[in-house]
């Protein structure tokens, strides 16, 4: 069945590029996707999905669907993000975004119509299917606080799913590969916003002010030992301050506060359990020693990313059954954050990832680069790793 379903991809593929090209040209950001939503909703019903909910986080975006087969059985989730970011394209492609300031720069146009197509190939082996295809269009991926992954989790898209997969087109590896790992992938995303207040003062009479500058230096470097002092090196974490602000006039004064903002990524909770912990410390101390008073705000924006062993096992078997063994690789740690975890949070799931990095097609562009761009000959193989993981857990091999 899995050679099968990998020639309905192919023979799928002008479908799925013009797919991918119409939401290119019409790119929407988080929570706007909302002719997105509705095209996606359209195919769905037109294949005979039963919609399950449109529209999550009080908005209209967002669609969860079944395709139910010709027999009972469990049901595979298959997840594909749907929004675009904030910025201009830099490409000059016939399908170049018609939206000022919106553009598909990390590939989920690919992702939403590699989904549309699964859909359309599950639903013409339907009768063959042994349970249900949960069909997971999510918005607002790339929002951090308010997640497209977590609003649809808290309003029960998963509701009746055993387990779920989704992919990510990878610029960084070449077209026709796909990425595999076991355990954690992608890192846990905190942010960390704080406001130091000194006391204002000429530059000439420190004695007389209380410089906050003073402390945001302590603060800077004690953060690394944090890193390099508090946890095992055998651990993954990194901490960065990626804003430091304090005085902006005049040479001779020194300001009244200072403020600061960074981000952790980590992969063991219990390591990032200990690094907030650690950053409030840091900062406690800090402003004691240099007597500041301060106000934290500690954000734990995205989980791990932590792929179920078991189910991502199976999973990598049809994708060496459908890509050829030699281009399923196995893939290091990545410090970027992906909000599928929520769903692997509920459900046991695998995130993979499907290389599109062709340099000579000029697709080897960074993700959420201006000219950042999707081999499209990869995504057949793609469609097909989709459908090939709905099929393997509903009817076996
Ligand atoms: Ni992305």
């Amino acid at each position: 069945m899995l050679d099968q379903i990998r020639e309905m991809s192919v023979a799928m593929k002008e479908e799925t590029i013009a797919l991918r090209r119409h939401f290119h040209m019409h790119p929407e950001a988080a929570w706007n996707e909302v002719e997105t939503t509705k095209k996606v909703v359209k195919t769905l019903k037109d294949l005979g999905c039963e919609i399950v909910q449109v529209g999550f986080g009080g908005t209209e975006c967002g669609v969860a669907a079944d395709l139910k087969g010709g027999r009972p059985g469990r049901c595979a989730g298959l997840r594909a993000d749907m929004d675009a970011l904030p910025m201009d394209e830099d490409n000059d492609v016939p399908y170049k975004s018609i939206f000022p300031g919106v553009m598909h720069a990390c590939g989920h146009d690919a992702h939403t119509a590699m989904l549309l197509s699964a859909a359309k190939i599950l639903a013409e082996i339907r009768p063959k299917l042994s349970g249900t295809v949960r069909f997971l269009f999510q918005p607002a991926e790339e929002s951090g606080l308010k997640s497209g992954a977590k609003a649809m989790v808290e309003e029960g898209a998963l509701e009746g799913v055993d387990e779920v997969a989704g992919l990510h087109i990878w610029a960084q590896e070449p077209s026709g590969t796909i990425l595999y790992r076991s355990g954690p992938v992608m890192a846990a995303a905190d942010g960390w916003y704080l406001t130091l207040k000194g006391k204002g003062g000429h530059g000439s009479t420190p004695e007389l002010a209380i410089d906050p500058t003073i402390t945001a230096a302590n603060i800077v470097l004690n953060l690394q030992a944090v890193v390099g002092r508090e946890v095992s090196a055998k651990e993954t974490v990194v901490v960065s301050t990626g804003v430091v602000k304090a005085g902006e006039t005049a040479f001779n004064i020194i300001p009244d506060t200072a403020v600061m903002n960074g981000t952790v990524r980590s992969f063991n909770p219990e390591v990032q359990n200990h690094v907030e912990e650690a950053i409030r410390r840091v900062i406690a101390g800090a402003c004691q020693i240099g007597r500041c008073e301060y106000s934290l705000d500690y954000k734990r924006f995205i989980p791990a990313t932590i792929n179920d062993p078991g189910v991502t096992g199976e999973a990598v078997k049809v994708f060496g059954a459908l890509a050829g063994t030699e281009n399923v690789k196995e893939m290091g740690l990545i410090m970027g954050s992906e909000d599928f975890s929520y769903f692997q949070q509920k459900v046991p799931g695998t995130f993979f990832f499907l290389g599109s990095g062709n340099a000579a097609k000029g697709t080897d562009n960074a993700h959420h680069h201006p000219r950042f761009n999707v081999d499209e000959d990869a995504l057949p193989l793609g469609a097909a790793c989709l459908e090939g993981f709905a099929w393997s857990r509903l009817c076996g091999k």
